[in-house]
């Protein structure tokens, strides 16, 4: 199957692509780095031609409402129209796990992934909706957003993380399966206070900063409640503990991060 991945050179999109072509799909990797722009459209003719399905794991490059609004809107309309000329039968996209009531609650960068995931629905186009929770590769960020002054503050809530080689393989099976036009909901095999596994992660890499729970903290740029970064009861669990994923080597995607220095 032909399989178009806009975004297919990010942190999910090159463990997809890994993964697709591995199972003998035919794949187009789509992104700025391939001469594909979603935002603007250009090169998307040529990458969606004679594709069968277009994955969109692409990510803004701002994480401010009005910036990451813009580009998800922007770009989601140009994927479901150039799709819709080129005949792609089936979009599929990702996106996070409480997408809907931490953009109800607080927008920021939720807003935005719900925008997109409206236009998705609404475009009368075979779709499915990968939500998943945040990646163990992500850690790094939520210490670093979280940071002042060599201290981090976290709020209380509890989370779900998952490996970002399972999030591929979820995005992967979704894909290459029939549209659900719905959200399917995956997330990992434990539960965490954001703090606690902030900590151990720190602590893992020999960064000394502070980690301290804070009832003011938000999480980017959004006020959490306890348990909503948590998956609903039939989110489909991957198998990665976070302990086997350090153990394995996890880290963030240096590969990635050095091409892209
Ligand atoms: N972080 C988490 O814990 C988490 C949890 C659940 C879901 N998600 C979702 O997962 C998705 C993927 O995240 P990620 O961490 O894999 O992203 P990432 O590593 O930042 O990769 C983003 C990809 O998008 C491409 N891109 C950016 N602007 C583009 C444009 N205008 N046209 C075409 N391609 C463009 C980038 O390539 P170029 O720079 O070459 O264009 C890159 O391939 C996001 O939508 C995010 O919301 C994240």
């Amino acid at each position: 199957m032909r399989i178009a991945v806009i975004g297919g050179t990010g942190l999910i999109g090159t463990r997809l692509v890994a993964r697709l072509a591995a199972e003998g799909h035919d794949v187009v990797v789509a992104s700025r780095a391939t001469g594909v722009n979603s935002y603007t459209g250009e090169g998307l003719d040529e990458a969606l031609a004679g594709a069968e399905t277009l994955v969109d794991v692409s990510n803004s490059d701002y994480l401010d409402e009005a910036a990451a609004n813009e580009f998800f809107y922007g770009s989601t309309l140009n994927l479901l129209t150039y799709g819709a000329a080129a005949g792609v039968r089936h979009h599929v996209a990702l996106s996070v796990v409480g997408t809907d009531r931490l953009a109800r609650t607080e927008g920021g960068y939720f807003a935005a992934k719900a925008a997109q995931e409206r236009l998705i629905r609404q475009s009368g186009r075979a779709y499915s909706i990968v939500h998943a929770t945040q990646f163990f590769e992500f850690i790094a960020n939520i210490a670093d957003a979280g940071t002042n002054r060599n201290v981090v503050r976290l709020s209380r809530a509890v989370f779900q993380p998952m490996a970002a080689d399972d999030v591929a393989a979820a995005v992967a099976a979704t894909a290459t399966g029939v549209p659900v036009n719905r959200v399917v909901e995956f997330a990992g095999p434990e539960q965490f206070r954001l703090e606690e596994l902030v900590r151990r992660h720190l602590r893992e890499r020999s960064d000394l900063r502070d980690v301290r729970v804070d009832p003011l903290a938000r999480y980017f740029g959004t006020d959490l409640d306890e348990d909503e970064l948590l998956p609903g009861p039939d989110a489909t669990i991957a198998p990665t503990r976070y302990a086997d994923w350090l153990a394995a080597g996890g880290r963030p995607n240096v590969e990635l991060e050095e091409r892209r220095a």
